[in-house]
């Protein structure tokens, strides 16, 4: 019986995750990359992996169907779970920005008018004008979110920014940071306490793994 479950958010992060556990000396020997098994025991069978979309990393850690996940900050933020964050592993990193075409960027906003946002991001971005207290009108996508800026569905976005390429080549530009972003793990908060030895030892072992791939 796996002594934690860990759920691995699918995508960007899921090769440099299990490459740091393996750093960490937790290996997967049936791990084929055409697998479509979404629950993997590692080779010792002390961990439980699961693989799920992004956003649920932070749902199965709160309601601790899993122990511990690495997710996005972004992520972690959006869901307002209620988890421990113990450890910034520091791989992942981007960016969450305002974007827009740039002539829309040079003119900046009407503090005066509604901003119409589309963005995967709504908590956050409403989190941000609310805080400037610019009215907002959001419009919630689910990805390819720079298309709304540029067929002209929303005047600007808020989006995922990690090499600037998808902005570039869509002729868009940043125009504030909202976040800067790294993969975090998080843990449940029960099992941080009833299962204090194993989550320290996970703990541990993922921060020296970061540190010697550093
Ligand atoms: C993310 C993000 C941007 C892009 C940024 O999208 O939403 O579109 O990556 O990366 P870049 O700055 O390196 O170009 P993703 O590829 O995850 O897909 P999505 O648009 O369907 O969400």
């Amino acid at each position: 019986m796996p002594e934690l479950t860990i759920a691995i958010a699918k995508g960007r992060l899921q090769d440099i995750s299990l490459e740091t556990f393996k750093q960490a000396g937790v290996t997967i020997a049936d791990q084929d990359p055409a697998s479509r098994r979404l629950r993997i025991d590692d080779d010792s069978g002390k961990y439980s992996f699961i693989f799920v979309k992004p956003a649920d990393v932070p749902v199965y850690v709160e309601y601790g169907i899993a122990d511990a996940g690495i997710c996005g900050l972004d992520v972690l933020l959006e869901s307002d779970a209620d988890v421990h964050q113990p450890l910034n592993l520091g791989f992942g990193r981007c960016k969450l920005v305002v974007a827009g075409p740039a002539d829309s960027a040079r003119r900046g906003y009407n503090p005066l008018a509604t901003a119409r946002i589309a963005t995967k991001y709504p908590r956050l971005t409403a989190d941000y004008f609310q805080r400037r207290g610019v009215p907002l009108e959001l419009i919630v996508l689910s990805g390819s979110v720079e298309l709304a800026a540029v067929l002209g569905l929303s005047e600007h976005i808020v989006d995922l920014v990690e090499t600037g390429q998808t902005l570039r080549e869509n002729g868009l530009v940043p125009i504030d940071t909202i976040l800067e972003i790294s993969a975090r793990l998080i843990v449940n908060r029960a099992s941080y306490h009833l299962k204090r030895e194993a989550v320290s030892e996970l703990i541990v072992s993922l921060s020296e793994a970061v540190n010697s791939l550093a």
